[in-house]
């Protein structure tokens, strides 16, 4: 099998994407964070094509996208606390949200045997319209196989799982480009990924929020450390002066104007992510960068750690995970 790419606005592009899913099928769509592989939450037999599609391991969750909170709110037991001032402040948008499941809303193998269910509300205008013209939430890991880089364009999509789908609709490139930051509000507001809703935007709503990095049972397997990995190895740097002066085959990704000298570096293949040093701009073309260099025939890739504020966080998160080489849990 190999996926029809359709633009969503095509005529009866929506319409298919929705017959599939009501069959079981899974559909690759956009959000506004990355693209979705989704399917139909409340389907046991669905949910596990994708764990089959992705090559996913079945302890690590997955994300549950509905249309508004009214419906979030239904598939949790109780209504965690600030929901109302999170979701009128950041949905539809990349905040996921975990809180203790209500027993029977969607198959077991969603939550991966945990208490809690995460959901969002995602802002895609495509993947609104298909969730509005169900009658069940979806259930959407990032559309890579896993541990890759996430897919924020349906080519990337198509390179990575083409060959295992029916459907992906095109949405053109991720606005945000980071995945959705998810984030417990019990017992203490708690990061457990971090993502395109920067810690300090959230803590503006919740006031201080906990960022939980790692254990080695991950409460978000997210967090597993190496994932969001190109093939290529990736090296993280701290400083310019860190780099060889004589490197062969080598890509330097900076995330904006390096601050630093940069004489000597004409040996390598240079990738800004924003010139001006925006690093919302930035994090919405690291993947796409990282899909391009990983496809280059680079040696290596070196990454400059962008600045530790705001989505430097997240962005640095990223980079640091594609960076290790060993991998314990993919
Ligand atoms: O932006 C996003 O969140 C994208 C788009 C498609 O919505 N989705 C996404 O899904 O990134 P995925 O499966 O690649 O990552 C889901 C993350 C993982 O880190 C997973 O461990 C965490 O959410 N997660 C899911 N359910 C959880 C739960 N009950 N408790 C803690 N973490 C959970
Ligand atoms: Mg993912």
């Amino acid at each position: 099998m190999t996926a029809d790419v359709l633009w969503w606005e095509t005529p009866g592009a929506i319409d298919r994407a929705v017959t599939l899913l009501r069959t079981g099928k899974p559909v690759a769509l956009p959000t506004e964070t990355v693209y979705g592989l989704a399917v139909d939450a409340t389907n046991p037999a669905a949910v596990q094509k994708v764990f089959g599609v992705k090559g996913r391991p079945s302890h690590d969750p997955l994300i549950v996208h509905v249309a508004d909170a009214a419906a979030a709110r239904r598939l949790w037991t109780t209504t965690p606390p600030f929901l109302k001032e999170l979701a009128d402040a950041f949905w539809p948008g990349p905040l996921t949200l975990v809180h203790e499941s209500a027993p029977g809303t969607v198959a077991p193998a969603v939550t991966a045997q945990l208490s809690t269910v995460a959901v969002r509300v995602p802002s895609h205008p495509a993947f609104r319209a298909v969730l509005e013209a169900l009658p069940f939430p979806l259930a959407a890991p990032s559309a890579n196989p896993f541990g890759g880089i996430s897919p924020t364009t349906a080519g990337h999509v198509a390179h990575g799982l083409g060959q295992r789908l029916p459907l992906i609709l095109d949405g053109g490139p991720c606005h945000k480009g980071l995945e959705s930051t998810v984030l417990r509000l019990t017992p203490a507001p708690t990061i457990l990924r971090l993502g395109a809703l920067t810690q300090e935007t959230i803590e503006s709503v919740v006031g201080p929020v906990a960022v939980q990095t790692s254990s080695s049972r991950p409460a978000s397997p997210g967090q597993l450390t190496r994932h969001y990995a190109p093939r290529t190895p990736l090296i993280l740097v701290s400083s310019l002066r860190d780099l060889p002066e004589t490197p062969s085959g080598a890509a330097l990704l900076l995330c904006g104007p390096s601050g630093e000298a940069m004489e000597g570096l004409d040996k390598y293949h240079i990738e800004t992510l924003s010139l001006d040093g925006n690093l919302e701009e930035a994090a919405s073309h690291l993947y796409q960068a990282l899909h391009k260099l990983d496809q280059g025939d680079f040696e290596v890739i070196y990454a400059l750690q962008p600045s530790l504020s705001g989505l430097g966080k997240a962005i640095n998160d990223r980079l640091k995970r594609a960076s290790k080489v060993e991998n314990h849990n993919t």
